[in-house]
């Protein structure tokens, strides 16, 4: 059993979500998602999310290629996190590449490229465009 891990806040939730979660859990048998809480959320990217936490959880959990979901509370805990959900493997998106090299000495480490033309950012960015 190979279990992948990844951390997201996949809020607002698209297509190039939809694609790295997919191609995550082919890497492997079971795949966890660490879901940045809201609190997190703002700290790391200056906002709230649009949709709270208990939202974007239904959403990951009602995917068929996710298995399992939990809160990531702190960006200093990703050692603890992978350690804790016994990952054998670590997926991030490549706007991460190289950030998580650190890793490599409890799991392998993976990088994956984005999809173009697509984030949460621009789709807000588009609606307000469209509401002003
Ligand atoms: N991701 C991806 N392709 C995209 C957007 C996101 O593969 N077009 C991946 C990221 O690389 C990350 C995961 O999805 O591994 C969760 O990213 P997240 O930051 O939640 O989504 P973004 O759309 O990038 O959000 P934002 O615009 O707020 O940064």
């Amino acid at each position: 059993m190979r279990r992948i891990i990844t951390f997201g806040t996949f809020d607002v939730l698209h297509v190039g979500h939809i694609r790295i979660l997919n191609r995550a859990r082919s890497h492997g048998d079971h795949l966890t998602v660490g879901l940045s809480s809201d609190e997190l959320n703002l700290n790391k990217k200056g906002r709230c999310p649009v949709y709270p936490y208990q939202s974007r959880l239904e959403l990951l959990t009602s995917l068929r290629f996710v298995d399992d979901v939990f809160k990531e509370e702190s960006l200093e805990l990703k050692r603890e996190y992978i350690l804790q959900h016994k990952a054998d493997v670590l997926v991030m998106g490549n706007d991460w590449e190289g950030k998580f090299d650190e890793f490599k000495d409890i799991c392998d480490v993976v990088y994956l490229p984005r999809t173009p033309s697509i984030s949460t950012t621009e789709i807000i960015e588009i609606i307000k465009e469209v509401h002003t």
